[in-house]
Formats: C-alpha cells, sequence, structure tokens
C-alpha cells in the first residue's frame, strides 16, 4: 500500500541522500500497510520503534554532512530535524499510553517529510555539490567513511 508516493520531486539528485529518503518513505509505507492489517500493538510498535531508528540515523548522518559541507544554515536544519522529532516523541509516547494516533502520526509523517525534502533539504544541495562533486579524493573518503559509519549495508 502506498501512502507516501515517491516522485520526482521528492528527489535531491544526491544519490546517497535520495537512497535514505526512499528507505524513509518505504518505512512510513510499511506503518501505513500495517497499520490496517493489524491492530496488534506490539507489531506496531516495532515497525514505529525502526522507523524513528532510521529516521534519526539519516538527520545525524545529514547534519554532519551539512556541517562538512559548510553549508551557512546548518544549526537552522539541526533545529528542524529536533522540533519534528520532539514532536513524533509526543505521539510515540501517546501511542505507548494506549491511544489510537496512528492516523494522525501517519497525516503528520506525510505533511512534513513532503515538505521538508523538496523545500529544507533542497537547500543544501548546491553546498553539498560544491564540496562533494568536485573529485576532491579527501571529501569522497570522508563520505565513504562516514556513510559506513552511520549506516551498514544497503541502505547507505
Ligand atoms: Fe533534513
Ligand atoms: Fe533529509
Amino acid at each position: 500500500m502506498t501512502y507516501i508516493k515517491w516522485s520526482s520531486e521528492l528527489e535531491t539528485g544526491l544519490s546517497f541522500i535520495d537512497k535514505q529518503h526512499q528507505r524513509i518513505v518505504a518505512d512510513i509505507n510499511d506503518l501505513y500497510e500495517v497499520s490496517h492489517k493489524t491492530d496488534q500493538r506490539e507489531m506496531l510498535a516495532d515497525v514505529i520503534n525502526e522507523m524513528v531508528d532510521y529516521m534519526v540515523k539519516h538527520f545525524t548522518f545529514e547534519e554532519e554532512l551539512l556541517g562538512k559541507s559548510g553549508y551557512p544554515f546548518v544549526k537552522a536544519h539541526e533545529r528542524l530535524h529536533l522540533l519534528f522529532l520532539k514532536h513524533l516523541d509526543e505521539y510515540h509516547n501517546r501511542f505507548r499510553a494506549g491511544e489510537n494516533v496512528l492516523p494522525e502520526i501517519l497525516a503528520m509523517l506525510k505533511t512534513w517529510w513532503e515538505h521538508h525534502i523538496p523545500n529544507d533539504d533542497a537547500d543544501y544541495v548546491a553546498a553539498v555539490n560544491k564540496k562533494f562533486a568536485g573529485g576532491d579524493p579527501l571529501a569522497a573518503e570522508w563520505l565513504s567513511v562516514t556513510l559506513k559509519m552511520h549506516f551498514s549495508g544497503k541502505e547507505a
């Protein structure tokens, strides 16, 4: 089941970032699907936890990437991530307390990611390209090591 449809509007053009964003969209679609198939809270909790873990990994990596790229609005970008996680955590707590907040969580996730990627993330692409697309071997090495450090396996 597709809740968020991947489209060219969500592409930043940075392949390693697009892969991570695709995984996030897939995780949200999984949550949507599972929430329609079962009301077993343990199963839903596992899907939510896995999704949140990956989002945190993505944010951590992205913030390091922006710092390394000298992107001037890195602090403001970090704040957007932090506010989102705070908001998500509030929903997560309500879910743990037994409230049926999944429709609200899903709606919030869709609205936030469909805004954040083509607006806030798209804004850093030029700075990242300037640092990493110029063939600087040290930059390429940093990127490879940092991706491996944060992600294992194919999601990197
Ligand atoms: Fe971001
Ligand atoms: Fe992102």
